[in-house]
């Protein structure tokens, strides 16, 4: 057990955010002390899971920035509606099944939380997106992190709250995500930022984790680099961090919002970013106020 002092040693500033984060130590089993203090002390799966989004809803509304967001989602419930009622009618057509094609398009889709019910990667909205946003409007307002002309790059934008949330803060943003997921992404920033005067600017790309980014993404390299829930499959995490690696420079600060789901995922992508990176939780005495859960966490990382 730390005693008093070294708790405040480990007290630091990193990167270009103002506030004090708690250093997870390097070492051989630092990963997994991190996580376990994690689940003792949170204890996520005693709190209320999406205590900020719907999952059946189509939208989900956030006032941010003096602005109000509404954020289209294409939640799974419809997904699943739509295809049982496919279903039904090829079956009275046709009278077979429904095609082993949308079975295998729904199946590619989902995300199974530690409740064991699907979502919809990146097509419905997650706590810790909510959290990171306002934690990004929460830090400028309180003089902790300056957005205004800098830099974003955000990872695995889903429906694009947090890059909306950066923009408005003054950020020069760039979301990114898989190809598929480009339309409900562009839709969103047509829609939500289309009549607003913004102070920064956003525009939309494709980026695949472990393959090399376009020129405008890595050159020069970012300010800020922003993640929600994208730590959430062992077989992804390799190619997050070769993404990390390629879009850090000497100046990049990254923050990662992420679900508090699966202890295991969590220890083997701390234990493999800690070769390449200082890795800080923000405690959430720092976080917005009114956005604050115990089933999420938020580490701030620079490159060794
Ligand atoms: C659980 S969702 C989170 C979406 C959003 N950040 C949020 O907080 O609501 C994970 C996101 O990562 C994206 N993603 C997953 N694997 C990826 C990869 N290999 N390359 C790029 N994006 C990926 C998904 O398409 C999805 O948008």
């Amino acid at each position: 057990m730390a005693n008093s002092n070294e708790e405040e040693e480990r007290m630091v500033k990193l990167g270009s955010y103002g506030g004090e984060v708690r250093l997870v130590v390097d070492g051989d089993e630092s990963a997994a002390e991190e996580t376990m203090l994690l689940w003792g002390i949170q204890q996520p799966t005693h709190s209320k899971p999406n205590a900020f989004v719907s999952h059946s809803s189509l939208h989900l509304s956030l006032d941010s920035c003096g602005h109000s967001l509404s954020i289209l989602q294409s939640p799974s419930s419809l997904k699943l509606a739509v295809a049982l009622v496919m279903g039904v009618m090829n079956l009275l057509i046709w009278m077979i099944h429904i095609s082993a094609q949308t079975i295998g398009a729904l199946a590619r889709d989902c995300v199974w939380d530690s409740r064991g019910t699907p979502g919809v990667t990146g097509a419905v909205m997650w706590d810790s997106g909510v959290v990171l946003g306002k934690f990004l409007e929460h830090s400028v307002d309180s003089g902790m992190l300056v957005l205004q002309g800098k830099k974003i790059v955000e990872l695995g934008s889903g429906c694009g709250l947090v890059g909306c949330i950066a923009a408005l803060l003054g950020g020069e943003v760039i979301l990114s995500d898989l190809p598929d997921r480009m339309r409900l992404l562009r839709k969103n920033i047509e829609t939500n930022m289309k009549q607003v005067s913004l102070r920064g600017s956003i525009t939309v790309t494709e980026l695949t984790w472990g393959e090399d980014p376009d020129a405008e993404i890595v050159d020069p390299s970012p300010d800020y680099v922003l993640g929600s829930d994208v730590v959430y499959s062992e077989e992804a995490v390799g190619d997050l961090l070769e993404t990390l690696m390629q879009l850090s420079g000497p100046n990049t600060t990254i923050f990662l919002a992420g679900e508090l789901r699966n202890d295991a995922i969590l220890e083997y992508f701390l234990e493999a970013a800690m070769n390449n990176f200082t890795i800080g939780r923000v405690d959430q005495t720092l976080w917005h106020p009114d956005y604050c859960s115990n089933r999420v966490v938020l580490y701030v990382l620079v490159k060794k």
